[in-house]
């Protein structure tokens, strides 16, 4: 039947799609599944208790600020504790390179209304986080994607691409989402010394750094911008990094921040003014609470040990049950890792009978902006427990197993 709303969409509808995750998730609900589909966290490690007394305390000494409407710019102390924590890595910044946002969800789409115009080319990552290309598509951006490897986004292959007229560059250089890679040292110097010299600014989107399970941990691409640079009290560089509480606390908490230019800020706060007034007070003031005086960092140790024992089941799991010819990636942090089947097989095809046998995982096509990535698939470790990471995998190399004797 129609209606009179039918012709007064916007054309940015047109573009929107429904994120094939989100349409996953709803599988991943059901009790039966074992599922490696979602980027979520162990429900285990969520810190309930310290969320309890924190929104006691808060209500308590702050009762009538949590429940009040806030200022856009976001809380004060937990703007100065994300500084200070920045600082700790070796960049100079203050409150005023901080907004909190709704998730770094919310910090990709506030990106997209800032820069933005519908024709615009953003350069990502192939494959790269869906989430942000669903943001930017709203804003009729298009994508020019740079090749990937063991080392992360290859950088030698960006220079054409540069010079082509790109608005940014979109980068994930830790445990990437969708294939757990990370960006080489030496490319993340590379990567910023093209930036400089062809004027592109970088989106830097980084949840899974404080997730290392192995190795020396990197410097975040804007801690090396801001070192090419004279070391103002206040970072002035090229990137907009952006991590997030959703994978160290909880995602349910919305709660991430951004940092970047004051200027630049400044025009995400009008931005966010518009979106939702401000972040939940409420959030930031009980979230300020739990991560305050160090529990933040102790927790952290919990989630990368209890992380790297998954990973770790899941790597020998693979080992054990797969098939020949199916290759995945070693992660060293992270949540995901990504398989890669012969290309005669659809992981898409794949996923429905792994359904049937009560598992889940993405299809990885949907990562990728062009028609690639059939036979690839992202698997997450980090939500199911061991015993049912073993299981599915177990279930899950059954059911590639009957499809390559089918071909
Ligand atoms: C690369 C990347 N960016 C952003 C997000 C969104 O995170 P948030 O929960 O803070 O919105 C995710 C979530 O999985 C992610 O993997």
């Amino acid at each position: 039947m129609q209606t009179l709303w039918d012709y007064r969409y916007a054309q940015r509808t047109q573009w929107m799609k429904e994120s094939a995750i989100r349409e996953l998730l709803k599988f991943s609900e059901r009790k039966d599944i074992i599922s490696f589909a979602g980027g979520m966290p162990a429900p285990e490690v969520f810190p309930i208790d310290e969320f309890r007394k924190a929104c006691d305390k808060a209500l308590r000494e702050h009762g009538a600020e949590c429940l009040q409407y806030g200022s856009t710019d976001g809380y004060l102390p937990l703007r100065e504790m994300i500084a200070r924590h920045a600082t700790r890595y070796g960049i100079n910044v203050t409150a005023d390179n901080i907004l909190p946002t709704s998730g770094s969800q919310q910090a990709l789409d506030l990106i997209g209304r800032i820069f933005i115009n519908p024709g615009d080319r953003i350069l990502v990552e192939s494959p790269t986080y869906l989430g942000a290309l669903q943001a930017w598509i709203a804003y009729g951006a298009e994508f020019i994607s740079v090749p990937f490897d063991q080392d992360g986004m290859v950088t030698d292959k960006l220079e054409d691409r540069l010079r082509a007229g790109i608005k940014f560059i979109y980068v994930l250089p830790n445990f990437q989402n969708p294939t757990g890679l990370t960006l080489s040292y030496e490319r993340r110097l590379h990567l910023i010394e093209l930036a400089d010299k062809y004027g592109v600014p970088i989106i830097e989107d980084d949840p899974y750094g404080q997730l290392r399970y192995e190795g020396e941990h990197l410097p975040a691409v804007v801690v090396l911008d801001s070192q090419t640079r004279s070391q103002d009290t206040c970072y002035s560089g090229n990137v907009i990094y952006l991590s997030t509480f959703s994978k160290t606390l909880a995602p349910g908490i919305r709660l991430a921040w951004a940092i970047a230019p004051p200027e630049i800020i400044q025009k995400l706060i009008l931005a966010k003014q518009g979106a939702d007034l401000h972040t939940s007070t409420f959030n930031q003031i009980t979230t300020f609470e739990v991560a305050k005086d160090g529990f933040l960092n102790d927790h952290v140790k919990l989630i990368r040990k209890v992380y790297r024992e998954r990973r770790d089941v899941m790597l020998d799991s693979l080992e054990e049950h797969m098939p020949p010819g199916i290759k995945w990636t070693h992660p060293k942090g992270g949540l995901f890792l990504w398989v890669t089947l012969p290309t005669i097989l659809d992981a898409k095809v794949i996923f429905d009978d792994a359904l049937n046998k009560s598992v889940a995982f993405v299809p990885g096509a949907s990562f990728f902006t062009d028609d690639r990535g059939h036979n690839t698939m992202r698997l997450n470790f980090s939500n199911a427990k061991p015993e049912m990471i073993n299981e599915g995998i177990g279930r899950l190399s059954e059911v590639i197993k009957n499809h390559i004797m089918k071909k």
